[in-house]
């Protein structure tokens, strides 16, 4: 579904030439695989996300979605952001049924879609509520409403659920698998910083490295629904926590890369 092929990207550092965040990356992720990105700050997870979305583009190699190049944002890839970016002045289905009216859908159906999404999201109840009546957690879900009733090929989720409280966040996490299961096939590719979310949630998590090079790329076969304190996670957990560990005593070292441009 997504190709990687020795993508790289850099950007303007300070004046002083050019950083390179994404150095020769290639991978790939199948269709429907669920792929968590772990790696330590700043080292090019939103980068990536935002190249698959087509809000940034390679300096060079290729990045394809469906055998076709990425040029542009498209409809079949969407984006979940850390912070809900909501409509204030729209309701809660104003909201979702924004995206869908820009399709060219008609009225009537954008509605019955953006019903639909928002009853399988946990928010019938809540349909005719402005954002600032919400809570983190709600608004988040209205994000995910939206998103979903695009039903986008690609999902882009970066770090979605670490701005709420850990209920919130482990309650978001189940319905999120339970979509997947039942209403939604798209591929995603998931950002997070937490180990216990990746080990939770992912079929494959990728480590992210210096310079944005995969540092290890590891498929979790364990079934869902996981237990979140089974051995076999807590041992994921500490392995993963191992690798991250490896890396961030190494990361300051980027800072002295820096190439001219
Ligand atoms: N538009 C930009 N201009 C300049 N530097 C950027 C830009 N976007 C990201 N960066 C730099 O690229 C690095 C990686 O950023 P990012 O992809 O946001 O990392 P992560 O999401 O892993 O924390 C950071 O050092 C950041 O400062
Ligand atoms: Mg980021």
């Amino acid at each position: 579904m997504i190709v990687f092929d020795k993508v790289t990207r850099s950007f303007p550092h300070n004046g002083q030439g050019r950083v390179t965040i994404l150095d020769n990356l290639s991978f790939s992720v199948p269709r429907g695989e669920f792929l968590c990105i772990l790696g330590p700050s700043g080292c090019g997870k939103t980068t990536l996300l935002n190249l698959i979305a087509g809000f940034l583009m390679p300096d060079s190699g290729t990045l394809s979605v469906r055998n076709t190049a990425v040029t542009a944002p498209g409809p079949d890839r969407a984006m979940v952001f850390q912070e809900p970016t909501l409509f204030p002045w729209l309701t809660v289905l104003q909201n979702v049924m924004f995206g869908l009216r820009r399709q060219g859908i008609t009225r009537s159906s954008c509605r019955k879609q953006a019903l639909h999404h928002l009853e399988i999201t946990g928010l019938a109840h809540a349909v005719g509520e402005y954002p600032f009546a919400l809570s983190g957690g709600m608004r988040q879900r209205v994000a995910i409403a939206r998103v979903l009733a695009l039903n986008p090929d690609v999902l882009l989720m970066d770090e979605p659920f670490s701005a709420l409280d850990a209920n919130t966040r482990e309650r978001l996490q189940d319905e999120l698998l339970a979509l997947r299961t039942t209403h939604s096939r798209a591929t995603i590719v998931y950002v997070t910083h937490s180990v216990s979310e990746a080990a939770y949630l992912a079929d494959r998590i990728i480590i992210l490295g210096d310079r944005g090079n995969i540092a290890r790329d590891i498929s979790v076969t364990a079934p869902h629904p996981r237990e979140r304190s089974s051995a076999e996670t807590l041992e994921l957990k500490t392995l993963l926590r191992t690798y991250l560990g490896e890396l961030c005593s190494c990361i300051p070292s980027r800072r002295k890369q820096l190439r001219p441009s």
